[in-house]
């Protein structure tokens, strides 16, 4: 028996893979984070699956839920939102399990960052413009911040920001990156990327009404970096024509002929 942690994508019910859809269907217990994994999800279950919703449970709970499962021989699927490698609270499910010698693996699924992205119609990383991007959260009642992660020093690299769980402290957000990225940088306000009430809202850093309506005071992403609405940038190497290239060998001598001339 397995415990199979799969990321639930960022809300849209057709954004789970493959693979996370059919564990879904082969487990007759699911375990999903009812904040943000969005309950369509759960009509892949299997009929008969004890389904729970872990949004009101202590990880005591979850991890009793997981165990009772794995004493009646059966797997389990446990869903998060987005991907599971960040602020999913997997880690430590992970670590218990391993303690209790219970077998999980872990299916990966859109993050938010990249849903919100994709909603712009946005390449974050433009040649010459932008070739990072941090993603980053500030300070919550739950979790601090280590003190070297803060803004203000990620925004000293000048990398494209994807900003989680901080909408509700937009002001503070535009305070200390203003003074590193200049009023006329680029921002985007995501809120619910890819569920029916998405929204966005694109501004500068200077014009970016700092008190955005109470109801997207939640689960929104805030995205900073001059990349964001870019026209003018680079062309990438890669694609260019006289680039000589592995998969695209150009010239009389390429650098690396076709295998079948080699
Ligand atoms: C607990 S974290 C979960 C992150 C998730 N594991 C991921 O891969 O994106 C929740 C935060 O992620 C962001 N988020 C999650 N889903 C989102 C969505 N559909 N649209 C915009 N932001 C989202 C928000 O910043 C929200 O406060």
């Amino acid at each position: 028996m397995t415990v199979h942690f799969i990321g639930a994508g960022p809300g849209a019910a057709d954004l789970i893979t493959l693979r996370g859809r059919d564990l879904i269907a082969a487990s007759p217990v699911c375990l999903y984070a009812g904040s943000l994994v969005p309950e369509a999800l759960l009509s892949h279950c299997p009929e008969g699956a004890r389904i729970v919703n872990t949004a009101p449970m202590s990880l005591d709970e979850i991890i009793a839920e997981i165990v009772a499962a794995t004493e009646a021989g059966q797997d389990v699927a446990r869903l998060h939102s987005g991907d599971l490698s960040v602020w999913s609270a997997m880690g430590e499910q992970l670590r218990r399990l391993r303690a209790l010698n219970i077998a999980y693996d872990v299916t990966p699924g859109v993050p938010s960052f990249a849903a919100a992205a994709a909603a712009l119609g946005a390449e974050l990383t433009l040649p010459g413009v932008a070739q990072s991007v941090v993603l980053t959260r500030t300070s919550g009642r739950a979790s601090a911040m280590p003190e070297s992660e803060s803004l203000v020093n990620f925004a000293r690299t000048g990398a494209v920001l994807a900003i989680h769980l901080s909408v509700h402290v937009l002001e503070k957000v535009i305070a200390d990156l203003t003074p590193h990225y200049g009023a006329d940088c680029p921002v985007a306000v995501v809120w619910r990327a890819t569920w029916p009430d998405e929204r966005i809202v694109r501004a500068t850093l200077g014009s970016l009404e700092s008190s955005i309506s109470a109801e997207m005071a939640r689960t929104a992403l805030i995205l900073v970096g001059h990349s964001i609405g870019a026209e003018d940038f680079a062309e990438s190497r890669l694609y260019a024509g006289d680039y000589d290239r592995r998969y695209r060998p150009v010239g009389t001598e390429p650098r690396f002929p076709e295998p079948e001339t080699l």
